[in-house]
């Protein structure tokens, strides 16, 4: 069964880079069509609009081993799914990594950062998690970390991997484990515009032997990430360290392009937030031409977290979740649809979470079972999650129409809350009809309506958009 979906999956994904045709109101359709690389896209004249531009998006994917990679522009391999350990509290780190490793998840990618102060957590999680699995052959596990703005200019880049590439020297050693490294520029520079960058407090808190290093970056901030560059680019042509790739994080369009001109090698993997995915579709189209590779966060906190800021898109996106659940033969939940829509794009994921019930949930194991989207499911997902990111709702709700049929007697309708409270509906005559508009899995319950013993409850067992009746014979 899972096998069979991987194919079809697998199937459906080179049908969708290679003959996607340009759909008007499909964002990923549009964004998937490799056919016309000549076509420029439009100049956006507003965020809403961004969603609509030809953006192009997704590297090329293909399994290993049961885990799904893409192909960076080296020629070297990224997993698609990850779990994000950068900001999760200290004490859950090890223990997550470890968990995550296990063969029912077989997650190969953990994200973190020089400025988490977990990296050598997350290198012990990943040596327990190997001697768990007590694999002959090495488990190949793949880290990203990041350097702090604070960190940017040439001697001060160095410190800072220098110290990851310590943190993580006991597992690129360990004999059980093969460690591939991805690092990235966190930020181009300390912005500040942005509220929670404290640009000149934080510098002045470096440790003193930092400062002394390298220049305060703050002073030049559009030249000390091009020296952190440099040492990147020296860094991955030395061969010195399992360096699989160098990338960079929260750069704009601009930042990327300027690499044209001095640049020896082009970033290999781009992390961003999930809005920059449908809002920033210049940079996207970027990425696509010049082969970089697309890793989004925010993926989860962006959207399902904060769910109650557009509840119509939350029912759009339940009717996907239990159309793929029918089609899948397995639950799937509104946030494995938004994950498994953006890595059957080729965007990698690295959702975090403290609970060991949805590392699973998050899991390539599981999200590779979920089917393909079609066109349909792939648009109602991108406006929910616009939908979401914007907090500008859905224009129209979806619902399950109900007709209760009071067949033997006279009835009272109420309507069952979660904590079992009853708010009443409606009195329907026996032989009468009464239509109710619901959502699934809400709960109804019916009474004689002369004698309270007697009863019957009801369960919404059908999807959006669906009509249910129910007799009711007391
Ligand atoms: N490059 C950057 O500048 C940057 C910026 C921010 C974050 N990051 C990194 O990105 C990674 C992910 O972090 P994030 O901040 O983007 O958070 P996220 O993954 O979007 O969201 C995390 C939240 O989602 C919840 N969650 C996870 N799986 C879920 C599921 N299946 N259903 C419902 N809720 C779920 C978690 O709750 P529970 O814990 O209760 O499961 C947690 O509250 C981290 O490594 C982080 O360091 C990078």
């Amino acid at each position: 069964m899972l096998r069979s979906s991987w194919v079809n999956l697998l199937l459906s994904f080179s049908f969708l880079l290679h003959n996607a045709p340009l759909v008007e109101a499909n964002f990923f359709s549009r964004i998937l069509s490799f056919g016309n690389d000549e076509e420029k896209p439009p100049q956006p004249s507003g965020a809403r609009q961004a969603s609509g531009a030809m953006g192009k998006v997704g590297s090329i994917i293909a399994f290993d081993k049961g885990v799904l990679m893409a192909h960076l522009a080296n020629n070297n391999r990224i997993p698609l799914i990850g779990v994000g350990v950068g900001n999760a509290p200290r004490h859950h780190v090890s223990a997550l990594v470890a968990e995550a490793v296990q063969d029912d998840k077989r997650v190969r990618l953990i994200d973190t950062s020089h400025a988490s102060g977990n990296e050598e957590l997350v290198a012990e999680g990943i040596i327990a998690g190997a001697e768990r699995l007590g694999q002959d052959e090495k488990l190949e596990v793949h880290v990203v970390t990041k350097v702090w703005y604070t960190y940017l200019g040439y001697e001060r880049t160095k410190i800072s991997v220098e110290e990851s590439l310590k943190s993580f020297e006991v597992a690129i050693h360990h004999p059980k484990v093969n460690l591939r490294i991805h690092v990235l520029l966190h930020w181009p520079k300390c912005f500040d515009n942005i509220e929670w960058m404290n640009c000149a407090g934080e510098e002045e808190a470096m440790d003193p032997m930092v400062k002394a290093a390298g220049p305060d970056p703050t002073k030049d901030p559009e030249n000390a990430w091009k020296e952190s560059w440099k040492y990147l680019e020296e860094l991955y042509l030395s061969d010195k360290y399992p360096v699989e790739s160098i990338g960079v994080s929260n750069f704009h369009l601009h930042d990327v392009e300027k690499m044209d001109r001095f640049a020896r090698i082009h970033p290999h993997v781009l992390q961003v937030n999930l809005w920059n995915l449908l809002y920033d579709p210049m940079l996207v189209d970027y990425c696509h031409k010049h082969r970089i590779h697309l890793q989004v966060y925010n993926a989860m906190h962006g959207t399902v977290v904060n769910a109650r800021r557009a509840p119509h898109a939350l029912h759009h996106l339940q009717k996907v979740s239990n159309d793929l659940t029918t089609s899948a033969g397995l639950p799937v939940t509104p946030a494995q649809t938004i994950l498994a829509w953006l890595v059957q794009h080729g965007v990698s994921v690295i959702p975090r979470t403290s609970k060991l019930t949805r590392l699973e949930e998050n899991s390539g194991v599981v999200l590779s079972a979920i089917p393909a989207l079609n066109d349909e499911q792939v648009e109602i997902v991108a406006n929910a999650v616009e939908a979401y990111l914007s907090g500008e709702d859905m224009e129209k709700d979806i619902h399950v129409s109900v007709t209760f049929h009071a067949i033997s007697h006279d009835i009272m309708l109420y309507w069952l809350g979660s904590d079992g409270s009853e708010t009443r509906i409606d009195h329907i005559w026996k032989g009468e009809t009464f239509d109710e508009v619901t959502y699934p899995n809400h709960r109804f319950r019916t009474y004689n309506a002369y004698n309270k013993d007697e009863y019957v409850d009801h369960v919404i067992d059908v999807n959006f958009g669906e009509h249910k009746n129910i007799h009711v014979e007391l």
